[in-house]
């Protein structure tokens, strides 16, 4: 294999130096903005020498970010390449165009570590879902939240001292708002409810709920009843009715997701022949998520291509009820579907998720998070 790679960021630099010591695989050609030698591969600034390289048969896109991304690898499909991505907004958001072109043209298209990073989550889906129908997935997909989370909880730091932090280990996107704001695990579990169930989920009737407005009140609040916030994503498929959201959870004290600490993730799927299946590790990094990269052309080498097939399109319906914490934004409608009080916050009666997130909406100061089920 002969590989294109775009990008000599955090993750593009862990697959280059992953794959050097490797016979099967050969970083080619690196794509990248920055002044940099590299003394066993050309790099150059223009896509195009990678595109037009007959030699190449794969290109590795670790750009991230949609644009030029997007252009890059429709091109790089169209003429015939094999992609690795670790790109999850890439992928999300085009789903329902570049699968079925990578299917039409015969290419494989693997993205494993767009979701849990080093975590071999999408390719035992993959495997998973040979055999059994999948009924739920999800948990905690981004190391950034989880870390702000548990230092608040267990270190009693401030939120902008503890996102701080995370960016300063690297585990924050460009721009962290993707991070706290949900929307990097709102990618991840549309990204793997695709894949688990069979469909092409319609994102806009996918709610996230981010963490951004949490306060160090909030959390005393949790640990006095007992309870740990996580930013846990759920996708579920029951009776052929699909629903799938992200917000922030109160798990029990003594739950597997309550004790994961810093940047790690915890990703479950429940199977009708294998029930509760988690996996567990580090979500984000350059040699986790390059170590995923190269197991991905690994897999492209043994001819395997996307992980499942490219369903209908179909919209969550979020009908399940829940009861939340909710701090700010008191009216009407909260008034009436409130069942008890916890300071200055409430806890709601069982409400629809999809009632919650439609509230929330025309509340620019209000925090929720919900009790788990
Ligand atoms: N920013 C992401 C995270 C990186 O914190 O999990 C891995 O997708």
């Amino acid at each position: 294999m002969r590989i294109g790679l775009l990008g000599f960021g955090v993750v593009g630099r862990g697959v280059y130096e992953l794959t050097a010591p490797r016979d099967d695989m050969t970083v080619a050609k690196v794509v990248c903005l920055e002044d940099v030698t590299l003394p066993d591969a050309q790099v150059t600034k223009d896509f195009k020498d990678v595109l037009n390289d007959p030699t190449i048969d794969t290109v590795v896109e670790a750009m991230g970010g949609l644009h030029p991304a997007y252009e890059f690898v429709k091109a790089a499909i169209e003429a015939g390449k094999h992609i690795v991505t670790s790109n999850k907004a890439l992928v999300a958001t085009f789903y329902d165009e570049l699968i079925p072109l990578a299917q039409e043209k015969g290419v494989c298209f693997r993205c494993t570590a767009a979701v849990g990073g080093g975590i071999g989550w999408l390719s035992e889906l993959e495997r998973a879902r040979r055999m059994q129908t999948i009924e739920k997935v999800g948990g905690i997909m981004n190391g950034t939240c989880n870390y702000i989370l548990d230092s608040m909880t267990r270190l009693g730091l401030g939120y902008a001292d503890a996102l701080k932090q995370a960016q300063q280990l690297g585990y924050a996107e460009a721009n962290p708002t993707t991070d706290v704001e949900g929307i990097d695990t709102w990618h991840k579990v549309i990204l793997s409810s695709n894949v688990a169930f069979g469909i092409r989920l319609d994102t806009a009737t996918v709610p996230v709920a981010g963490i951004s407005r949490i306060q160090a009140t909030d959390v005393e609040n949790f640990t006095a009843h007992g309870l740990v916030c996580k930013l846990i994503s759920t996708g579920k498929c029951k009776d052929g009715k699909i629903s799938a959201y992200v917000q922030p959870t109160l798990v029990k004290q003594g739950e597997p997701e309550s004790a994961v600490p810093a940047n790690y993730n915890l990703i479950t799927f429940v199977g009708s022949a294998s029930d509760r299946m988690s996996f567990y590790g580090q979500g984000a990094g350059r040699y986790p998520t390059a170590y995923n990269v190269v197991q991905d052309c690994a897999d492209v080498l043994l001819g395997k291509g996307f992980y499942s097939p490219c369903g209908e399109k179909v919209a969550a319906e979020n009908t399940d009820t829940l009861c939340y914490y909710v701090r700010g934004g008191m009216d009407a409608w909260l008034q009436e579907n409130t069942a008890e009080t916890w300071g200055d916050a409430v806890i709601t009666k069982p409400v629809s998720v999809e009632a919650m997130h439609r509230w929330l909406k025309d509340q620019p100061e209000a925090f929720i998070a919900a009790l788990a089920e």
